[in-house]
C-alpha cells in the first residue's frame, strides 16, 4: 500500500508511507515488563521488550486465532506470551511453546510451522529529531523538534 504525500510540491519524490522509519514511542513512557498496544497509519502493533533487552514490535494478531498479541504479557524468560491460549513467541517472532500440543513431537512440528510464527517489524532505538503525532502527515514529520529517546519501527513494505 503506497499514499501520495500530500505535500507533492514540497517533495521531489514520491513519499511511500511504509517504507520510513517512524518515532512510535519515548522509552520514558513505555514499561518494559509488558506489551504496549499502539496504532501506526492504521494498523495495530504491539511493543515489547524481549528476554535480550531489544525492543520488538509485531503485528498485534497472534498466529494462532488472530488475538490481540499486546493483551498478553512478557514471561520472566523474556517471552511473549499471548493470553488466549498461552502460546509463546521469542523476539524474532519464533513460536516457542504450545501448551496443547499433544506431545513434545507434536508440538516441535507445529512450532516449526511458518504459519505459527508472529510477525515481526524491525526496531531501533535512536534520538530522534521529530515526534510521531496523530496528526502526522508528510509535511509535519519534515518539521522537527526535540525529544527524548524514542523506539522507532520500520513499517513492512507493501
Ligand atoms: S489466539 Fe493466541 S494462542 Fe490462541
Amino acid at each position: 500500500m503506497s499514499k501520495e504525500c500530500s505535500a507533492l510540491p514540497l517533495c521531489p519524490q514520491r513519499f511511500v508511507w511504509t517504507k520510513h522509519w517512524y518515532p512510535v514511542a519515548s522509552l520514558l513512557e513505555l514499561d518494559p515488563s509488558r506489551p504496549t498496544q499502539l496504532t501506526l497509519l492504521g494498523e495495530d502493533y504491539v511493543l515489547w521488550k524481549d528476554g535480550s533487552g531489544n525492543w520488538r514490535a509485531f503485528a498485534d494478531r497472534c498466529p494462532h486465532r488472530l488475538a490481540p498479541l499486546s493483551e498478553g504479557r512478557v514471561e520472566s524468560d523474556g517471552t511473549l506470551l499471548c493470553a488466549y491460549h498461552a502460546w509463546r513467541f521469542d523476539g524474532s517472532g519464533a513460536c516457542t511453546r504450545i501448551p496443547q500440543a499433544k506431545d513434545e513431537q507434536l508440538e516441535t512440528q507445529a512450532r516449526n510451522n511458518p504459519r505459527a510464527c508472529a510477525t515481526a517489524f524491525p526496531t531501533r532505538v535512536e534520538q530522534v529529531r521529530s515526534c510521531m503525532s496523530t496528526r502526522l502527515t508528510c509535511k509535519a514529520w519534515l518539521n522537527t523538534c526535540a525529544c527524548a529517546l524514542c523506539a522507532c519501527m520500520m513499517l513492512p513494505y507493501s
